[in-house]
């Protein structure tokens, strides 16, 4: 493994983004089910709960399924009580029901949370059944701790599901990002209109044009994410060499993957072949 900082991003004076690299797509995953439940760890202690918001794709399965294997002597398994104290988010959804093979909620749903103690009215999806306009304005006021019908969410209406800061702007202590090949992450796609949102923490954004499932989405926005404490992004192979080199290589063109950041942490963890230092 290697450890660095990359430097570049839009927040001067923020921590360094860090790296690390990995040997493959397994060794990834281990590692960012091991950063995720370090911080789920240490926030349940310091705080009395873990405000997560999890990444869709595929990437992030294997990581899941690591955190859900109990069995995992000295791995990344927690126990129930900090899943009784952790409150779960997503940074986007595409707009399909939550049992489409395409859910981000169904993929985290079957990996993780269905099998682990996480109480579900602590699970807070993106309604992708809706029209995405819809979706994004029940989600913002979810988080934003507003009463949304049709929905028990008593723990977001006690202020109990996500912190907020001074400025009011929601406080994840934890979320997980990955990247696509354009160098977008969450559903912040490059040169969309998205990426100027700064009143609103969730919005709908139209269906990508090079990627599939080609259906509008829903992402939570830059204010959402850069509020975060810990950002992780996760990323693996090399059809991401060149946006992971775009987004921490510091040079002028920064995909949307390359803005986010934690105010106390943000980590990349990567394999060899999305980092670009093949090992033979
Ligand atoms: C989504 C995402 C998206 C994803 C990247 C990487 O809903 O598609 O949340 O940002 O993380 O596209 O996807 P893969 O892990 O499938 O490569």
């Amino acid at each position: 493994m290697s450890e660095g900082s990359a430097a570049g991003g839009p927040a001067p004076g923020g921590p360094a983004v860090e790296r690390v690299v990995v040997a493959d797509g397994a060794a990834a995953a281990a590692q960012a089910a091991a950063l995720f439940a370090d911080a789920a760890r240490r926030a349940v202690a310091a705080r009395g709960r873990f405000v997560v918001a999890l990444a869709g794709g595929s990437t992030p399965k294997a990581a899941y399924a690591l955190l859900a294997d109990a069995s995992l002597a000295g791995g990344a398994a927690l126990g129930p009580d900090v899943w009784g104290a952790t409150h779960v988010w997503f940074g986007d959804e595409r707009c399909v029901p939550p049992d489409s093979a395409d859910s981000n909620y169904r993929m985290a749903h079957e990996a993780l949370l269905a099998r682990v103690p996480v109480p579900a009215g602590q699970v807070y999806r993106i309604e992708g059944e809706r029209a995405p306009e819809d979706a994004a304005a029940r989600y913002d006021a979810l988080l934003r701790g507003e009463a949304v019908a049709g929905r028990d969410a008593a723990a977001v209406r006690e202020g109990a599901a996500v912190p907020r800061d001074p400025v009011g702007a929601p406080v994840f202590d934890f979320v997980l990002l990955g990247v696509g090949p354009d160098g977008h992450t969450a559903s912040l796609f490059p040169g969309t209109p998205g990426l100027e949102e700064r009143a609103r923490w969730a919005i709908a954004v139209a269906a990508p044009v090079a990627l599939t499932p080609k259906v509008p989405r829903v992402t939570l926005t830059f204010p959402a994410l850069d509020a975060a404490r810990e950002v992780m992004v996760l990323a693996v192979g090399a059809e991401k060499r060149d946006a992971v080199r775009a987004a921490l290589g510091g040079g002028g063109d920064m995909p949307p993957s390359g803005r986010v950041r934690g105010r106390e942490r943000t980590v990349w963890v990567l394999d060899d072949a999305a980092a670009g230092e093949g090992r033979t």
